[in-house]
Order: C-alpha cells, then sequence, then structure tokens
C-alpha cells in the first residue's frame, strides 16, 4: 500500500534536469514516514517484548504526554530553566522555543546565523522578550561555535538543556560546497558543527543544578535503512569512513563520508547518521558519570519547513498534501515542536539513549534506529574521527 501510494506521485512529478541530481520523487519520499511506518509503529506500540538491536532497545512506552504547561515540570519551586536551540529561527526549532517559552517555565537561548532573522521570527510568533535571548552562531564555522561557547560562558546562564536542531538539506545541489573550515556542507554543518558545540557544551551542562539535564540531537528516519523512507534511494552509509576520516575537503578526499561521488540528498542523510550515531556514544561515555540525559528523535515529516528550500519548486508545492494525504506522514511544525519540547522537559521521557519517534495518535514511543545507525563500533569511529576534525584530539 505504501509502495503503491509512493510509486503515484514519482511519476506526476518526473521532471528531469541534467546531471545525477536530477529532481525526481526519490528524494521526497525520503522525508516521509510512510502508511506502512505508521502501521508497524502501531504493531510496535502493542508489542510488549523488548527488542535488542545493538548497544540500543527499543521498547514501546505507553506515554502520551500531551505539551502542556501543566505536564512540563511537576515542582513549583524548580527555578526557570535554560535551553540552547539551534537554527530556532524557523521550523522545528522556533515551533519548539515558542512551545517552551509559552509555558514561562524555560528561557530559550535562541542559537542563530541570522540575528534579524530570529528577531522576526520570535515576534511573529509572539514569544515575550523576557523568554529568549537571541545568540550568534554559524555552525559552518568552527571558529564561530567557539565564539558562541566563550559568549554563553559570557553571559552568566546556566545550561540545563542544549537541542542541536539546526540543519542544511541540499538535494539538487551537484556540487558540494564547504564550510569556512573546509568541510562539506551537511555534514560540516549538520554534524561537525553540532559536535563541536556539544562537546564544549558538555562542562556547563554537567555543571548545572538543575534536575534533569538533557542533551538532544535531532535524527531523522531518512538516515535509518530499518524504514521505508531511509531505503528510499540515495540511503546513507557510511562506509568506512573513509571520507570522514581524509576530511571531506573535495580536494584530495572525498567530500563524502564513504569516500564515493558527492550526492547532497546522501549527504544529508549520512550526517543524520552521524547525528545518531553521535548521541550514542555521548550517553556510553557521558550518562552514568554525569547523568545527563542524552537522546534523539524522528519529529514526523514536516513537509512545510524552510529544510526544503533548495529544492526546485514543484516539488515544494506537492510534497506537503503528498505527506498530508497518501503516506498521512504529514506533521505540522506546531505539532513538531510539541514533540520535540516534550523530549526537552517531559518527566516520563528521561531515558538516556534514546531515539524517539511518535504514532499517529502522537504518543512517543522507544523506536529502534537501523543496523548502521546503532552500530556501537561505527560511533565510536566517528566520535574519535570528528574530534581530530574538529581540533579537539
Ligand atoms: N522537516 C522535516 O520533515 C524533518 C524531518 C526529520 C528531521 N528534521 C530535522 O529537523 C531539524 C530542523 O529542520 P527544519 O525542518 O525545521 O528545517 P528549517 O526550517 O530549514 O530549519 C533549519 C534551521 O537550521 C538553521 N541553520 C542552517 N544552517 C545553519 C548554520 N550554518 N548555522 C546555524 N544555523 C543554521 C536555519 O537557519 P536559517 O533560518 O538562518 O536558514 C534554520 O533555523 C533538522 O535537524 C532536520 O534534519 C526535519
Amino acid at each position: 500500500m505504501a509502495l503503491q501510494a509512493a510509486a503515484i506521485l514519482p511519476s506526476a512529478l518526473a521532471i528531469h534536469k541534467e546531471g545525477k541530481n536530477s529532481a525526481s520523487f526519490k528524494d521526497s519520499n525520503l522525508f516521509g514516514i510512510s502508511i506502512s511506518d505508521h502501521v508497524k509503529a502501531d504493531k510496535r506500540e502493542f508489542i510488549s517484548r523488548k527488542f535488542s538491536i545493538g548497544a540500543i532497545r527499543a521498547e514501546a512506552v505507553a506515554t502520551y504526554p500531551v505539551f502542556t504547561p501543566a505536564t512540563v515540570q511537576g515542582k513549583k519551586t524548580l527555578r526557570k530553566g535554560t535551553v540552547v536551540i539551534t537554527g530556532a529561527s524557523s521550523g522545528l526549532g522556533l515551533a519548539t522555543a515558542k512551545a517552551l517559552a509559552e509555558t514561562g517555565k524555560w528561557h530559550v537561548i535562541m542559537a542563530c546565523r541570522d540575528f534579524l532573522k530570529a528577531e522576526r521570527a520570535a515576534k511573529s510568533v509572539g514569544m515575550s522578550k523576557e523568554n529568549y535571548t537571541i545568540m550568534h552562531l554559524d555552525l559552518a564555522s568552527f571558529d564561530s561555535a567557539r565564539q558562541f561557547v566563550e559568549n554563553f560562558k559570557q553571559s552568566g546562564r546556566p545550561l540545563d538543556v542544549l537541542v542541536c536542531n539546526a540543519a542544511v538539506y541540499q538535494p539538487t545541489a551537484r556540487e558540494p560546497s564547504f564550510t569556512a573550515d573546509g568541510f562539506e556542507l551537511s555534514v560540516g554543518t549538520n554534524h561537525l558543527g553540532h559536535f563541536l558545540l556539544s562537546r564544549l557544551l558538555l562542562d556547563d551542562m554537567k555543571q548545572s543544578d538543575y534536575p534533569s539535564k538533557r542533551l538532544i540531537i535531532v535524527g531523522s528516519i531518512t538516515g535509518n535503512t530499518n524504514t521505508l523512507a531511509g531505503n528510499v534511494p540515495p540511503k546513507a552509509n557510511l562506509g568506512d569512513l573513509r571520507g570522514l576520516q581524509g576530511g571531506l575537503n573535495g580536494l584530495n578526499t572525498s567530500s563524502m563520508i564513504d569516500g564515493g561521488d558527492f550526492d547532497g540528498a546522501k549527504a544529508y542523510k549520512d550526517s543524520k547518521v552521524c547525528n545518531m550515531l553521535t548521541m550514542q556514544e555521548f550517553h556510553r561515555r557521558y550518562h552514568e558519570e554525569t547523568g545527563i540525559t542524552f537522546a534523539s528523535l524522528y519529529p514526523g515529516c514536516i513537509a512545510t519547513t524552510g529544510l526544503f528550500r533548495e529544492h526546485i519548486p514543484l516539488f515544494r508545492l506537492l510534497f506537503p498534501p503528498f505527506q498530508k494525504f497518501i503516506t498521512k506522514g504529514f506533521v505540522s511544525e506546531e505539532e513538531a515542536g510539541n514533540r520535540l519540547a516534550q523530549v526537552v522537559s517531559d518527566p516520563s521521557l528521561t531515558k538516556s539513549g534514546v531515539y524517539w519517534s511518535w504514532n499517529k495518535d502522537s504518543a512517543s514511543f522507544e523506536n529502534q534506529l537501523s543496523q548502521e545507525a546503532s552500530n556501537a563500533d561505527k560511533a565510536r569511529k566517528v566520535w574519535e574521527i570528528s574530534e581530530k576534525l574538529v581540533g579537539l584530539a
């Protein structure tokens, strides 16, 4: 059924451009939870046994945490939490910032590369000035990430929760572009920029006296090849990491992690696998020692966000209705923001090392990661190579 549904639109969208990045529907499916994914999710919810998948355990949980101020924190005496959200100027990041700010229990640091855009965005969703601060962060520059950390430390605020949310996606790019430090842009921004940021901020989180400290790295179904959406080519695959090892510079080494030819859609998916592996490696290395909850999530297909800004206009026109009416995987920005806000602050989502997803009734459950996205050995290698690339080792 899902395959049939997916097959309807590709032919309608068969607009071929020159070159290998012709804009077909192959990439668009990657962002949709399919009908069969929903069915699978429902099945998982009613299965009481636990699955062992590498280091990550998928377990059905019966939590239906509707995000309301009343469920954010139980204690009235709790001080206001401080949460840093990267990429809070649009889409999921903005919706999450709004949901948390609205409770009055969080001060949101909107870590954004475009100060004015962020200010306008905060105003447009009605966030009150006392509930947020905008601080400049360009994740495509290690200097900027370091400067952000310096500025944050100087602000004197505690760091209770860090949300690594920002991302770029270049599905139609024919040639790679690069960060200020010379790394392929998608992996450089989505993974390496966040890797450096979260490593540099870990000590601040350790020092926080907040009862539930969390580091959240937004993942995606598209990096998980155990789903239908994750199986639409080009599939995520980090291979033996030879491109990452070589520095992803596109000169003497490949710009792709696996050492292959550049493919913008795959580079994004690979970066999401790195995000999910990094979350698990953080968990293994630091959860016991620090008590910090490390988590990732797939918020659902938010087909209207700026993530698809570089896709062809017809795709952007048809993708939302396709997700809404055919796959039924569509999630509004508001709903997705509420989901991420749950992972930030809901008392029932404190388990560490978990990749959260939501079923069609919007109930959260611990989802399974693909074999590659839960490979502990790969996670360690990605971590070790990444810390060299960002200058921490
Ligand atoms: N949309 C979906 O269906 C979907 C599904 C699964 C997962 N996700 C994940 O959700 C997260 C948010 O995506 P979205 O859909 O909300 O897209 P979005 O609206 O495009 O938001 C991305 C944000 O990242 C920021 N950003 C990009 N490059 C940056 C850089 N170099 N430095 C700092 N910030 C940068 C953007 O800033 P500007 O406003 O300045 O461009 C924007 O605020 C991503 O991690 C994405 O992988 C999305």
